[in-house]
């Protein structure tokens, strides 16, 4: 686990310069908020059990992607765009896969856009290269995906299939707002990020 938490942090201050950087030479905030975290050993192994997986390291190292896990949020839809070339352009960084719930959200309306890549990691002089998940979200994206998690994963009381209904539809109309409020803001300054 040291390695995944050395990896995310490694990723965590790289982004970090990044968004204090691009502050500085635009005087635009491209990002309102970046948080990691490490998946708990215990949700590890549910995860690998939900997904028939034998517990064992070959699998947890090749099947598990979201053990070290960077979450980024943004104020609007464009700047997830401009933040994924960013982390192509970034020196080491290797993107392996990429799922992109933007341009089709997930059947519980869920959006954003996830990478996983690869980054390297000095352990005892040797290079090890570690899979980190970035999951890009705008801030309604986020306000969406918090409460409907708390919702659906945190508790015992199950959710109706009408209230379920209910949050897809949520999600949508939250999904019209963002680009509602993006083209007024675009309109306004032209911006270009
Ligand atoms: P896991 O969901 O991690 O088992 O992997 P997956 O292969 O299905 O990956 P996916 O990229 O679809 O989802 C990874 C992560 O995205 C999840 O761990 C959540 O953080 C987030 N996510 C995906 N779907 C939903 C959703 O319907 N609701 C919420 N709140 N979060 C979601
Ligand atoms: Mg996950």
């Amino acid at each position: 686990m040291s390695v995944y938490d050395k990896a995310v942090q490694q990723v965590y201050g790289q982004l970090s310069d990044i968004w204090k950087n691009f502050n500085d030479t635009y005087d635009y905030e491209l990002i309102s908020n970046i948080t990691y975290r490490i998946k708990s050993p215990e949700s590890i192994i549910n995860k690998m059990k939900k997904k028939h997986y034998k517990l064992n390291y070959k699998n947890l190292v090749n099947n598990i992607n979201d053990i070290a896990g960077i979450r980024i949020v943004c104020p609007m839809k464009d700047n997830i765009y401009t933040i994924i070339k960013i982390i192509e352009q970034m020196e080491d960084i290797k993107i392996i896969k990429r799922k992109d719930y933007l341009s089709k959200a997930k059947q519980s309306g869920y959006s954003g856009y996830h990478l996983i890549i690869k980054t390297p990691v000095n352990i005892e002089n040797r290079i090890m290269y570690i899979k980190v998940e970035i999951q890009i979200r705008t801030m309604a994206m986020d306000f969406w995906a918090t409460n409907e998690h708390k919702m659906k994963y945190k508790t015992d009381k199950k959710l109706s299939k009408l209230d379920s209904r209910k949050l897809t539809l949520y999600a949508k109309i939250l999904n019209i707002i963002d680009d509602k409020i993006m083209k007024l803001y675009q309109k306004q300054t032209e911006c270009r990020f």
